[in-house]
């Protein structure tokens, strides 16, 4: 049966390295309370007007071209996930060619919207399209570069201190080996609360949400029949520009999605917890991994988290995290290998990779 594997795979996280301390100097946080609260000890910012989200996605990318043994013109497909795009549009993908210098081979670029859960979305969508033949060596990248757009003041800090730039990459192939490859994935959303985790504006939104949420905001419209509703200056003079999440809500359905997003996979690959090697989850805090790796019953060596060096950067972390472990040596060649996120919209979603 053709399957589809990961033929390479690459991270870039920018130089700058920005610790908790640094933060403490533009807002009314600390160390210790970023430390008990997310097991975050420091992050990494691009350089601004030198890097971009999909720069950096480039620099992954070639680390995994290389790894995959092919040229990047061989690249037959790019898809690109982020929430920080470099443009609102058009998306990171085109921008990803351009930067890889491969515009002449013309191939399709498409740009997914699903946050913490953008690669493994990416992945899956990047495995059909192998399965079926169509495509031979896909490009998945997931790139951030959050520190261009949030809030450096204490109004911010419960979502500021959380997120990191950084990109990944991996090159996914046909095999045809018999243990080998991704075994399954499986993708979730519930727009019920889509505003509990949210960067609203600009948007086309107009206050229409407020019938779900109940939740009436002036976002300053005039009374003009058209603009003013995508973004004015109401909104940039009331920080309504930024992220926006109510952590606890999140935190909580995270530690119940995650497990049962893993378990749903587990079955329909006729596998068990037990046969998982390394699970390697999205870093969204370090305090949900524990509580994953309690209910699958793994072991500290089995479970990959890097959260501590580089926040949550978002659509990034699952294959900087993925690549980290497969450079470390911790997985091998026939490990099951458990990949699973949870994050906004909601969006939730696994995988099982046979390495
Ligand atoms: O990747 C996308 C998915 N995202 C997630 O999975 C995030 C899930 N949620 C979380 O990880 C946690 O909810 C957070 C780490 C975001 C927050 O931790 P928490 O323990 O839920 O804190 P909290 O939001 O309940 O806030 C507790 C207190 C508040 O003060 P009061 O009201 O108790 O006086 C906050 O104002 O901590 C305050 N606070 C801070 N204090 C210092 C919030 N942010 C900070 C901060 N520094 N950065």
């Amino acid at each position: 049966m053709l399957r589809s594997k990961i033929g390479g795979i690459g991270y870039y996280v920018p130089e700058k390295v920005v610790t908790n301390d640094d933060l403490t100097k533009v807002m009314d946080t600390s160390d210790e309370w970023i430390k008990e609260r997310t097991g975050i000890e420091e992050r990494r910012y691009g350089i601004k007007h030198k890097e971009t989200t999909s720069t950096m996605g480039a620099r992954a990318a070639e680390i995994a071209i290389e790894r995959a043994g092919i040229q990047k013109e061989e690249v037959d497909f790019i898809i690109f996930a982020t929430l920080s795009p470099d443009y609102y549009f058009p998306g990171s993908g085109v921008l990803l060619q351009r930067e890889l210098g491969i515009t002449k081979t013309e191939i399709g670029a498409l740009d997914i919207r699903n946050q913490c859960s953008g690669f493994i979305y990416g992945l899956s969508i990047a495995d059909q399209f192998v399965r079926t033949g169509m495509y031979k060596n896909v490009l998945l990248v997931g790139a951030e570069m959050h520190s261009m757009g949030l809030d450096f003041t204490t109004r911010g800090r419960n979502v500021t201190v959380i997120f990191g730039d950084g990109a990944g990459a991996v090159v996914v192939q046909p095999t045809e080996e018999e243990n080998q490859g991704i075994l399954t994935t499986k993708l979730h959303s519930d727009g019920t609360y889509a505003e509990k985790l949210a960067f609203i504006n600009p948007g086309s939104h107009g206050g229409y949400h407020s019938k779900h949420t109940g939740e009436e905001v002036d976002y300053g419209y005039s009374d003009a029949e058209y603009g003013d509703i995508f973004l004015n200056q109401h909104m940039l003079d009331n920080a309504q520009i930024f992220p926006n999440m109510e952590g606890q809500f999140v935190f909580k359905l995270a530690v119940q999605k995650f497990p049962e997003v893993i378990m749903e996979a587990l079955s329909e690959a006729g596998l068990e917890k037990k046969d998982i090697d390394m699970m390697v989850p999205h870093q969204a805090n370090l305090r949900i991994s524990a509580f994953v790796q309690r209910q699958l019953g793994l072991r500290d060596d089995q479970v990959w988290n890097n959260i501590q060096k580089y926040g949550n950067t978002t659509a990034a972390s699952i294959p900087i995290a993925l690549c980290e472990a497969v450079e470390a040596g911790a997985v091998k060649r026939g490990d099951l290998v458990c990949l699973a996120a949870f994050g906004s919209g909601f969006t939730w979603g696994s995988a099982l990779i046979r390495w």
